[in-house]
């Protein structure tokens, strides 16, 4: 049933086989990567580029970290940049991707859901992979209203019930993606079109018309908020001070404009600029606030021009800084202080 809708409907998607084309395990891993951290739409012009730079895992592992994190920058959790690297190199050293969950899982970044997902889309391995998408759907088959996470270990039981499936079970491949797809476009989070999906007969949620509110959810801790106050500085020549971030650590490697430690308490002015890069006659200019995972951030700005900066960091053109390799987070700075 299922994959009898996913023959007709599927999405095509640029690291996707077409019908009968095999799939290539080192876009599906690439993507699969991608995708743990951001929307399908938001992903594509990334790995667009990504796969142009790296067109094989040969190339991603002989290139220099750098150049990596470069072509990541933008796309967040940078460990995941760093855990590809090192990932592609695991992979050229052992002449290719395992063929087994086993194998998969010993990888740098690889987790059971990853293992699942390469497992049974590249290598047609009976698993079946559970994102997001892969939970709604299955809480909602099987009416499963024990809230997430508590309800997880249920979700998994029955997505992998389902894989039991003689269908699924011939063919693993199709099975995970048609999952993903009726979750993308069918058995969407609000409003799904029950009307349009292939199991609405065997869906026990749509049956007891509880679809739209499952998976249910714990409510969420508060996520602890943070501050920190960062410096746009301007020499005579255009070019903004940019430094580097530690190696470890959250955006760790990347480049970014420089500033104070990220604190619980707000920083009294005279305190942050104690961590100026230079003495200069700094004026407030604007706010940013991003989330990340663990902590909300909210980041306030100084600007200064001075004639020539004398500080540790690199100087980059201020007119291209639209293409240096920053952060989302230094983007959005980078905007408002920087009015561009
Ligand atoms: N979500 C996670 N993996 C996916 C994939 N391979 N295709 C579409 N959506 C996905």
């Amino acid at each position: 049933m299922l994959l009898h809708w996913y023959d007709r409907h599927r999405r095509r998607l640029p690291w996707r086989a077409e019908p009968g084309e095999a799939a290539d395990p080192y876009r599906v891993w690439l993507s699969e990567i991608m995708l743990q951290q951001t929307t399908v739409a938001a992903v594509i012009p990334y790995y667009e580029r990504f796969l142009s730079r790296f067109p094989t895992v040969r190339h991603l592992a002989e290139a220099p970290l750098d150049d990596v994190l470069a072509a990541w920058a933008g796309l967040g959790y940078y460990a995941r940049a760093r855990n590809l690297h090192a990932c592609a190199q695991a992979v050229v050293a052992a002449g290719g991707f395992p063929r087994d969950l086993a194998g998969l899982r010993t990888l740098p970044g690889i987790g059971p859901y990853t293992a699942a997902a390469i497992g049974a889309i590249a290598f047609d391995l009976p698993a079946v992979p559970v994102d997001g998408n892969v939970e709604r759907v299955v809480s909602r088959i099987a009416a499963i209203e024990t809230p997430l996470p508590a309800g997880k270990p249920a979700i998994a039981a029955g997505a992998a019930a389902l894989g039991e499936d003689p269908d699924a079970r011939a063919r693993p491949s199709d099975f995970a993606q048609a999952l993903f797809d009726l979750g993308a476009t069918v058995c969407t989070p609000t409003r799904p079109t029950c009307a349009l999906c292939p199991w609405r007969e065997a869906c026990a949620a749509q049956r007891l018309g509880i679809a739209e509110t499952l998976p249910r959810k714990a409510p969420k801790p508060e996520r602890p908020l943070r501050r920190g106050v960062h410096f746009w500085v301007t020499d005579g020549m255009g070019r903004v001070l940019l430094r580097r971030r530690p190696g470890t650590g959250l955006l760790g490697g990347m480049t970014e404009l420089p500033g104070t430690p990220w604190r619980e308490a707000p920083w009294p002015e005279a305190e942050a600029l104690g961590h100026a890069p230079i003495a200069a006659d700094w004026r407030p200019a604007g706010q940013v606030r991003h989330g990340f995972t663990h902590f909300e951030l909210i980041l306030d700005l100084f600007a200064a021009e001075v004639p020539v900066i004398e500080a540790e960091g690199l100087l980059h053109p201020v007119d291209t800084i639209g293409e240096a390799a920053l952060p989302s987070l230094m983007r959005k700075c980078v905007r408002m202080a920087g009015r561009r």
